[in-house]
Protein backbone atom coordinates (compact mmCIF):
# COMPACT_ATOMS: atom_id res chain seq x y z
CA UNK A 1 0.00 0.00 0.00
CA UNK A 2 0.75 3.28 -1.13
CA UNK A 3 2.91 5.81 1.43
CA UNK A 4 2.92 9.75 1.01
CA UNK A 5 5.69 10.96 -0.83
CA UNK A 6 4.72 14.21 0.78
CA UNK A 7 6.12 12.61 4.46
CA UNK A 8 9.79 12.73 5.67
CA UNK A 9 9.53 10.33 8.39
CA UNK A 10 13.09 11.19 10.03
CA UNK A 11 11.79 14.56 10.75
CA UNK A 12 8.50 13.85 11.81
CA UNK A 13 10.07 11.41 14.68
CA UNK A 14 12.80 14.12 15.14
CA UNK A 15 10.20 17.54 15.32
CA UNK A 16 7.27 15.82 17.30
CA UNK A 17 8.02 12.02 18.58
CA UNK A 18 6.03 9.17 18.19
CA UNK A 19 3.49 7.83 18.17
CA UNK A 20 2.11 9.83 15.93
CA UNK A 21 -0.80 10.42 13.77
CA UNK A 22 0.01 12.29 10.41
CA UNK A 23 -2.57 13.35 7.83
CA UNK A 24 -1.68 14.13 4.60
CA UNK A 25 -4.43 17.09 3.03
CA UNK A 26 -3.19 15.87 -0.50
CA UNK A 27 -4.63 12.49 0.22
CA UNK A 28 -8.06 13.98 1.27
CA UNK A 29 -7.85 16.42 -1.92
CA UNK A 30 -7.61 12.74 -4.35
CA UNK A 31 -10.50 11.44 -2.56
CA UNK A 32 -12.99 14.00 -2.55
CA UNK A 33 -12.24 14.70 -6.47
CA UNK A 34 -12.62 10.75 -6.70
CA UNK A 35 -16.01 11.35 -5.40
CA UNK A 36 -16.81 13.96 -6.64
CA UNK A 37 -16.33 12.77 -9.96
CA UNK A 38 -17.96 9.51 -10.05
CA UNK A 39 -21.38 11.62 -8.94
CA UNK A 40 -20.54 14.71 -11.03
CA UNK A 41 -24.18 14.25 -12.86
CA UNK A 42 -26.31 14.35 -9.41
CA UNK A 43 -26.88 17.21 -7.20
CA UNK A 44 -24.31 15.74 -4.58
CA UNK A 45 -23.64 17.39 -1.21
CA UNK A 46 -21.00 15.59 0.68
CA UNK A 47 -21.51 15.65 4.48
CA UNK A 48 -17.72 14.31 6.18
CA UNK A 49 -18.14 11.89 8.91
CA UNK A 50 -17.03 13.44 11.66
CA UNK A 51 -16.45 10.44 14.00
CA UNK A 52 -14.54 8.86 11.67
CA UNK A 53 -11.55 11.16 12.70
CA UNK A 54 -12.54 14.99 14.33
CA UNK A 55 -9.67 17.06 14.70
CA UNK A 56 -10.86 20.77 14.26
CA UNK A 57 -8.06 21.18 11.91
CA UNK A 58 -9.42 18.25 9.58
CA UNK A 59 -12.93 19.49 9.39
CA UNK A 60 -11.99 23.31 8.75
CA UNK A 61 -9.67 21.81 5.84
CA UNK A 62 -13.15 20.25 4.60
CA UNK A 63 -14.91 23.30 5.09
CA UNK A 64 -12.60 24.76 2.86
CA UNK A 65 -13.00 22.19 0.29
CA UNK A 66 -17.02 23.07 0.01
CA UNK A 67 -17.79 19.95 2.50
CA UNK A 68 -20.28 20.15 5.34
CA UNK A 69 -20.74 17.77 8.07
CA UNK A 70 -22.66 14.67 9.49
CA UNK A 71 -22.59 14.52 12.85
CA UNK A 72 -23.70 11.93 15.74
CA UNK A 73 -23.60 14.06 18.77
CA UNK A 74 -24.44 17.71 20.40
CA UNK A 75 -20.67 18.30 20.68
CA UNK A 76 -19.72 17.07 17.52
CA UNK A 77 -22.76 20.23 15.69
CA UNK A 78 -20.79 22.71 18.28
CA UNK A 79 -17.26 21.76 16.96
CA UNK A 80 -19.00 22.52 13.66
CA UNK A 81 -20.67 25.84 14.28
CA UNK A 82 -17.63 27.27 16.02
CA UNK A 83 -15.78 26.62 12.62
CA UNK A 84 -18.40 28.84 11.18
CA UNK A 85 -20.81 25.51 9.52
CA UNK A 86 -24.41 26.45 8.69
CA UNK A 87 -26.84 24.33 10.68
CA UNK A 88 -27.87 23.52 7.23
CA UNK A 89 -24.69 22.13 6.15
CA UNK A 90 -24.55 19.43 8.78
CA UNK A 91 -26.37 16.73 9.21
CA UNK A 92 -27.38 14.93 12.79
CA UNK A 93 -27.07 11.19 12.24
CA UNK A 94 -27.00 9.72 15.56
CA UNK A 95 -27.92 6.05 16.86
CA UNK A 96 -30.11 5.19 19.92
CA UNK A 97 -30.05 8.92 21.48
CA UNK A 98 -32.86 10.03 23.78
CA UNK A 99 -35.60 12.71 21.85
CA UNK A 100 -33.89 15.89 24.06
CA UNK A 101 -30.72 15.32 22.14
CA UNK A 102 -32.55 15.34 18.33
CA UNK A 103 -34.55 18.46 19.96
CA UNK A 104 -31.54 19.91 21.02
CA UNK A 105 -29.97 19.71 17.37
CA UNK A 106 -33.22 20.67 16.09
CA UNK A 107 -33.23 23.75 17.90
CA UNK A 108 -29.73 24.73 16.86
CA UNK A 109 -31.19 24.52 13.52
CA UNK A 110 -29.60 21.27 11.85
CA UNK A 111 -31.60 18.76 10.07
CA UNK A 112 -32.23 15.87 11.87
CA UNK A 113 -32.46 12.15 10.81
CA UNK A 114 -34.38 10.01 12.52
CA UNK A 115 -33.68 5.82 13.01
CA UNK A 116 -36.16 4.59 15.13
CA UNK A 117 -39.97 4.78 15.36
CA UNK A 118 -39.60 5.72 18.93
CA UNK A 119 -38.04 9.24 17.90
CA UNK A 120 -39.96 9.69 15.09
CA UNK A 121 -43.46 9.40 17.27
CA UNK A 122 -41.80 11.76 19.87
CA UNK A 123 -40.56 14.09 16.60
CA UNK A 124 -44.57 14.04 15.60
CA UNK A 125 -46.07 14.77 18.71
CA UNK A 126 -43.50 17.32 19.51
CA UNK A 127 -43.30 19.18 16.11
CA UNK A 128 -46.06 17.74 13.88
CA UNK A 129 -45.87 19.26 10.94
CA UNK A 130 -43.97 22.46 11.18
CA UNK A 131 -40.29 21.34 11.44
CA UNK A 132 -38.78 18.27 8.63
CA UNK A 133 -37.07 15.58 9.47
CA UNK A 134 -35.06 12.35 7.49
CA UNK A 135 -35.69 9.01 7.95
CA UNK A 136 -32.89 6.06 8.56
CA UNK A 137 -34.22 2.88 6.52
CA UNK A 138 -32.44 -0.33 6.88
CA UNK A 139 -33.33 -2.12 3.37
CA UNK A 140 -33.54 -5.74 4.60
CA UNK A 141 -30.83 -6.69 2.33
CA UNK A 142 -28.70 -9.47 4.22
CA UNK A 143 -29.19 -12.26 2.20
CA UNK A 144 -28.78 -10.54 -1.05
CA UNK A 145 -25.31 -9.08 0.29
CA UNK A 146 -24.53 -12.55 2.05
CA UNK A 147 -24.99 -14.06 -1.59
CA UNK A 148 -24.42 -11.32 -3.94
CA UNK A 149 -27.85 -11.77 -5.25
CA UNK A 150 -30.75 -9.57 -5.79
CA UNK A 151 -34.53 -9.85 -6.07
CA UNK A 152 -37.46 -8.46 -5.65
CA UNK A 153 -37.61 -5.33 -3.26
CA UNK A 154 -38.66 -7.37 -0.04
CA UNK A 155 -40.40 -5.30 2.76
CA UNK A 156 -41.33 -9.43 4.94
CA UNK A 157 -41.33 -9.56 8.11
CA UNK A 158 -39.10 -10.22 10.73
CA UNK A 159 -37.86 -14.16 10.54
CA UNK A 160 -37.71 -15.21 14.17
CA UNK A 161 -35.87 -18.51 13.29
CA UNK A 162 -33.21 -16.06 11.54
CA UNK A 163 -32.97 -13.48 14.31
CA UNK A 164 -31.99 -16.76 16.91
CA UNK A 165 -29.30 -17.64 14.74
CA UNK A 166 -27.95 -14.22 14.37
CA UNK A 167 -25.43 -12.74 16.51
CA UNK A 168 -26.27 -8.93 17.43
CA UNK A 169 -22.63 -7.96 17.30
CA UNK A 170 -21.69 -8.81 13.98
CA UNK A 171 -24.41 -8.12 12.13
CA UNK A 172 -24.18 -5.31 9.49
CA UNK A 173 -26.13 -2.63 9.27
CA UNK A 174 -28.49 -3.64 5.95
CA UNK A 175 -29.74 -6.78 7.85
CA UNK A 176 -33.16 -6.13 9.91
CA UNK A 177 -31.75 -7.38 13.12
CA UNK A 178 -28.86 -4.38 13.26
CA UNK A 179 -29.46 -1.59 15.74
CA UNK A 180 -29.59 0.76 12.54
CA UNK A 181 -32.28 2.59 10.82
CA UNK A 182 -36.11 1.99 10.81
CA UNK A 183 -36.39 -1.96 9.19
CA UNK A 184 -38.36 -1.99 6.59
CA UNK A 185 -40.43 -5.34 8.31
CA UNK A 186 -41.66 -1.95 9.86
CA UNK A 187 -42.85 -0.02 7.17
CA UNK A 188 -46.92 0.05 7.76
CA UNK A 189 -45.94 1.27 11.04
CA UNK A 190 -43.94 3.79 9.98
CA UNK A 191 -46.16 5.37 7.50
CA UNK A 192 -48.50 5.31 10.14
CA UNK A 193 -46.94 7.20 12.59
CA UNK A 194 -46.13 10.06 9.82
CA UNK A 195 -49.59 9.94 8.44
CA UNK A 196 -51.36 10.05 12.51
CA UNK A 197 -48.46 13.46 13.05
CA UNK A 198 -48.75 14.70 9.60
CA UNK A 199 -44.37 14.53 9.60
CA UNK A 200 -42.71 16.60 7.35
CA UNK A 201 -40.34 13.86 5.89
CA UNK A 202 -37.80 15.74 3.89
CA UNK A 203 -35.20 13.30 3.36
CA UNK A 204 -34.81 9.11 3.55
CA UNK A 205 -31.45 7.87 3.88
CA UNK A 206 -29.87 4.98 3.85
CA UNK A 207 -26.16 4.05 5.06
CA UNK A 208 -24.30 2.78 2.24
CA UNK A 209 -22.28 0.55 4.16
CA UNK A 210 -19.35 -0.58 3.65
CA UNK A 211 -20.50 -4.56 3.49
CA UNK A 212 -22.13 -3.92 -0.08
CA UNK A 213 -19.22 -5.07 -2.14
CA UNK A 214 -21.55 -6.07 -5.25
CA UNK A 215 -23.17 -2.60 -7.44
CA UNK A 216 -26.15 -4.79 -7.94
CA UNK A 217 -26.86 -5.01 -4.26
CA UNK A 218 -25.95 -0.94 -4.08
CA UNK A 219 -28.79 -0.31 -6.84
CA UNK A 220 -31.12 -2.71 -5.16
CA UNK A 221 -30.73 -0.60 -1.87
CA UNK A 222 -30.69 2.70 -4.23
CA UNK A 223 -33.80 1.66 -5.69
CA UNK A 224 -35.34 0.63 -2.28
CA UNK A 225 -34.75 4.01 -0.72
CA UNK A 226 -36.24 6.39 -4.27
CA UNK A 227 -39.22 4.05 -3.89
CA UNK A 228 -40.21 4.88 -0.33
CA UNK A 229 -39.10 8.78 -0.91
CA UNK A 230 -41.86 8.62 -3.70
CA UNK A 231 -44.02 8.85 -1.24
CA UNK A 232 -43.07 12.19 0.64
CA UNK A 233 -44.46 15.57 -1.10
CA UNK A 234 -42.21 17.38 1.07
CA UNK A 235 -39.00 15.34 0.40
CA UNK A 236 -35.99 17.71 -0.36
CA UNK A 237 -33.14 15.09 -0.58
CA UNK A 238 -32.02 11.41 -0.37
CA UNK A 239 -29.22 11.09 2.37
CA UNK A 240 -26.51 7.49 0.83
CA UNK A 241 -24.84 8.02 4.57
CA UNK A 242 -21.19 6.94 4.12
CA UNK A 243 -19.39 3.27 4.69
CA UNK A 244 -17.31 3.43 1.10
CA UNK A 245 -14.46 1.18 1.84
CA UNK A 246 -10.70 1.81 1.02
CA UNK A 247 -8.51 -0.77 0.67
CA UNK A 248 -6.50 -2.11 3.09
CA UNK A 249 -4.51 -4.55 1.06
CA UNK A 250 -4.10 -4.37 -3.11
CA UNK A 251 -6.03 -7.49 -3.62
CA UNK A 252 -9.03 -6.20 -1.09
CA UNK A 253 -12.25 -6.41 -2.93
CA UNK A 254 -14.00 -2.56 -2.83
CA UNK A 255 -16.80 -1.29 -4.50
CA UNK A 256 -15.49 0.80 -7.18
CA UNK A 257 -17.52 4.31 -6.76
CA UNK A 258 -16.59 5.05 -10.70
CA UNK A 259 -18.82 2.02 -11.36
CA UNK A 260 -21.96 2.59 -9.17
CA UNK A 261 -21.87 6.34 -10.45
CA UNK A 262 -23.26 6.38 -13.60
CA UNK A 263 -25.83 3.42 -12.22
CA UNK A 264 -26.72 5.58 -9.52
CA UNK A 265 -27.64 8.68 -11.64
CA UNK A 266 -29.64 6.55 -14.07
CA UNK A 267 -31.59 5.52 -11.28
CA UNK A 268 -31.20 9.33 -9.63
CA UNK A 269 -32.34 11.33 -13.12
CA UNK A 270 -35.59 8.41 -13.20
CA UNK A 271 -36.44 9.25 -10.13
CA UNK A 272 -36.08 12.85 -10.28
CA UNK A 273 -38.45 12.39 -13.72
CA UNK A 274 -40.64 10.56 -11.69
CA UNK A 275 -41.49 13.12 -8.84
CA UNK A 276 -41.11 15.88 -11.32
CA UNK A 277 -38.85 17.80 -9.17
CA UNK A 278 -34.67 17.46 -8.57
CA UNK A 279 -33.05 16.51 -5.08
CA UNK A 280 -30.45 16.48 -3.58
CA UNK A 281 -28.32 13.45 -2.89
CA UNK A 282 -26.20 13.51 0.24
CA UNK A 283 -22.99 11.58 1.43
CA UNK A 284 -21.62 11.28 4.50
CA UNK A 285 -18.29 9.80 4.20
CA UNK A 286 -15.42 9.00 6.64
CA UNK A 287 -13.36 6.63 5.70
CA UNK A 288 -13.48 7.35 1.87
CA UNK A 289 -11.70 10.17 2.41
CA UNK A 290 -9.40 10.56 5.76
CA UNK A 291 -8.48 6.55 5.75
CA UNK A 292 -5.73 6.52 3.73
CA UNK A 293 -4.79 9.68 4.32
CA UNK A 294 -3.91 9.17 7.74
CA UNK A 295 -0.44 7.19 9.40
CA UNK A 296 -0.39 6.24 12.89
CA UNK A 297 3.98 6.62 13.04
CA UNK A 298 5.39 4.36 15.77
CA UNK A 299 8.74 3.13 17.02
CA UNK A 300 9.83 0.19 17.64
CA UNK A 301 11.00 -0.38 21.67
CA UNK A 302 11.62 -4.47 22.52
CA UNK A 303 12.26 -6.94 19.71
CA UNK A 304 11.37 -10.94 21.14
CA UNK A 305 11.05 -14.10 20.66
CA UNK A 306 9.06 -16.33 21.83
CA UNK A 307 8.22 -20.31 20.85
CA UNK A 308 8.66 -19.91 17.21
CA UNK A 309 7.24 -16.32 17.01
CA UNK A 310 9.25 -13.16 16.44
CA UNK A 311 7.75 -10.31 18.19
CA UNK A 312 7.88 -6.46 17.71
CA UNK A 313 6.96 -4.39 19.82
CA UNK A 314 6.13 -0.96 19.74
CA UNK A 315 5.38 2.43 21.44
CA UNK A 316 1.47 2.18 20.57
CA UNK A 317 -0.90 -0.16 20.60
CA UNK A 318 -4.67 -0.89 20.89
CA UNK A 319 -5.33 2.47 23.25
CA UNK A 320 -4.55 4.54 19.77
CA UNK A 321 -5.28 2.21 17.00
CA UNK A 322 -8.41 -0.29 18.49
CA UNK A 323 -9.25 -1.59 14.70
CA UNK A 324 -6.97 -4.56 14.37
CA UNK A 325 -8.07 -5.90 17.63
CA UNK A 326 -11.74 -4.64 17.76
CA UNK A 327 -12.67 -5.88 13.68
CA UNK A 328 -9.97 -7.63 13.29
CA UNK A 329 -8.75 -5.44 10.59
CA UNK A 330 -5.95 -5.35 8.47
CA UNK A 331 -3.41 -2.65 8.45
CA UNK A 332 -0.69 -2.88 6.28
CA UNK A 333 2.97 -1.88 8.03
CA UNK A 334 6.25 -0.68 6.43
CA UNK A 335 9.34 -0.08 7.93
CA UNK A 336 10.26 2.93 6.86
CA UNK A 337 13.88 3.07 8.48
CA UNK A 338 14.95 -0.16 6.75
CA UNK A 339 12.89 -0.33 3.20
CA UNK A 340 15.55 -2.72 1.70
CA UNK A 341 15.84 -4.78 4.37
CA UNK A 342 15.41 -8.87 4.13
CA UNK A 343 12.08 -9.32 4.66
CA UNK A 344 11.44 -11.55 7.49
CA UNK A 345 8.18 -12.41 9.30
CA UNK A 346 7.07 -10.84 12.62
CA UNK A 347 3.79 -10.43 14.75
CA UNK A 348 3.82 -7.05 15.82
CA UNK A 349 1.90 -6.07 18.90
CA UNK A 350 1.52 -2.70 21.51
CA UNK A 351 2.82 -2.33 24.39
CA UNK A 352 -0.95 -2.48 26.49
CA UNK A 353 -0.72 -4.96 29.33
CA UNK A 354 -3.06 -6.92 27.24
CA UNK A 355 -3.74 -9.02 24.08
CA UNK A 356 -2.32 -5.99 22.02
CA UNK A 357 -1.68 -7.18 18.17
CA UNK A 358 -1.40 -4.62 15.42
CA UNK A 359 -0.15 -7.49 12.85
CA UNK A 360 0.25 -11.06 13.04
CA UNK A 361 2.32 -12.93 10.56
CA UNK A 362 4.08 -10.01 8.67
CA UNK A 363 6.27 -9.86 6.36
CA UNK A 364 8.56 -6.82 6.93
CA UNK A 365 11.83 -5.62 6.27
CA UNK A 366 14.38 -6.40 8.85
CA UNK A 367 13.37 -4.84 11.88
CA UNK A 368 15.73 -3.56 14.59
CA UNK A 369 14.82 -1.67 17.91
CA UNK A 370 14.26 1.95 17.26
CA UNK A 371 12.97 1.21 13.70
CA UNK A 372 10.39 3.92 12.60
CA UNK A 373 6.86 1.69 11.79
CA UNK A 374 4.19 3.10 9.67
CA UNK A 375 0.74 1.61 10.29
CA UNK A 376 -1.36 2.98 7.06
CA UNK A 377 -4.90 3.22 6.68
CA UNK A 378 -5.18 4.73 10.20
CA UNK A 379 -6.80 8.06 9.11
CA UNK A 380 -10.20 6.76 9.65
CA UNK A 381 -11.33 5.48 13.39
CA UNK A 382 -7.74 5.66 14.56
CA UNK A 383 -7.43 8.81 16.88
CA UNK A 384 -10.90 9.56 17.49
CA UNK A 385 -11.17 5.93 18.82
CA UNK A 386 -8.29 5.73 21.24
CA UNK A 387 -8.31 5.78 25.15
CA UNK A 388 -6.20 6.57 27.98
CA UNK A 389 -5.99 2.55 28.82
CA UNK A 390 -2.89 1.76 30.76
CA UNK A 391 -2.97 5.58 31.52
CA UNK A 392 -1.01 5.97 28.44
CA UNK A 393 -0.92 9.31 26.52
CA UNK A 394 -2.64 9.98 23.18
CA UNK A 395 -0.55 10.63 20.89
CA UNK A 396 -0.25 13.91 18.66
CA UNK A 397 -1.24 14.87 15.56
CA UNK A 398 0.35 16.54 12.56
CA UNK A 399 -0.96 17.83 9.47
CA UNK A 400 0.90 18.05 6.30
CA UNK A 401 -0.05 20.56 4.01
CA UNK A 402 1.53 22.42 0.76
CA UNK A 403 4.94 20.32 1.75
CA UNK A 404 4.79 21.99 5.86
CA UNK A 405 3.77 19.95 8.70
CA UNK A 406 1.51 21.49 11.32
CA UNK A 407 0.98 20.07 15.03
CA UNK A 408 -2.71 19.89 15.16
CA UNK A 409 -3.08 18.30 18.27
CA UNK A 410 -0.67 17.71 20.79
CA UNK A 411 0.43 14.75 22.75
CA UNK A 412 -1.50 14.36 25.94
CA UNK A 413 0.27 15.23 29.23
CA UNK A 414 0.51 13.80 33.17
CA UNK A 415 -2.00 16.68 33.97
CA UNK A 416 -4.47 15.73 31.19
CA UNK A 417 -5.02 12.66 32.95
CA UNK A 418 -5.73 13.62 36.02
CA UNK A 419 -7.58 16.65 34.48
CA UNK A 420 -11.65 15.43 35.86
CA UNK A 421 -10.35 12.94 38.80
CA UNK A 422 -10.95 13.93 42.46
CA UNK A 423 -9.28 12.53 45.05
CA UNK A 424 -11.90 11.78 47.96
CA UNK A 425 -10.92 11.75 51.85
CA UNK A 426 -11.07 8.81 53.91
C1 LIG B 1 -25.04 7.09 9.23
C2 LIG B 1 -23.59 7.05 8.98
N1 LIG B 1 -23.06 7.97 8.15
C3 LIG B 1 -21.72 7.98 7.88
C4 LIG B 1 -20.88 7.05 8.45
C5 LIG B 1 -19.44 7.10 8.09
O1 LIG B 1 -19.07 5.89 7.57
P1 LIG B 1 -17.68 5.71 6.83
O2 LIG B 1 -16.64 6.30 7.69
O3 LIG B 1 -17.54 4.23 6.71
O4 LIG B 1 -17.79 6.38 5.50
C6 LIG B 1 -21.40 6.07 9.30
C7 LIG B 1 -20.52 5.07 9.91
O5 LIG B 1 -20.85 4.20 10.61
C8 LIG B 1 -22.79 6.07 9.58
O6 LIG B 1 -23.34 5.15 10.36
Amino acid sequence: MELSENINWNEIEKSFGTPVYVYDTAIIDRQIKKFRSAFKNVNAHLKYAVKSCSNISILKYMQTQGLGLDTVSIPEIKMGLELGFKPSEMVFTPNIVSFEEMREAVDIGVPVNIENLQNLESFGKHYGNAVGCCIRLNPNLVDEVEQGQTGDLDFSAVNKEHYDEVDSVKVSAWHNQSKFGISMSQYDLLMEIIEKYNIRIEGVHLHSSHVILNKEVFVKGVQTVFEIASKFKDLRYVDFGGGIMVKHKTDDVVIELDDVGPLFEKEYKRFCERIGKTIEVWFEPGRFLISEAGFLLTKTTVLKTNGHIDFVGVDTGFNHLLRPMMYNAYHEITNVTNPKGELKQYNIVGNLCEIDNLGTQRMLNEVSVNDLLVIHNAGAYGFSMSSNYNSKFKPAEVLIHNGEAKLIRKRQSYNDLLANQIEIDF
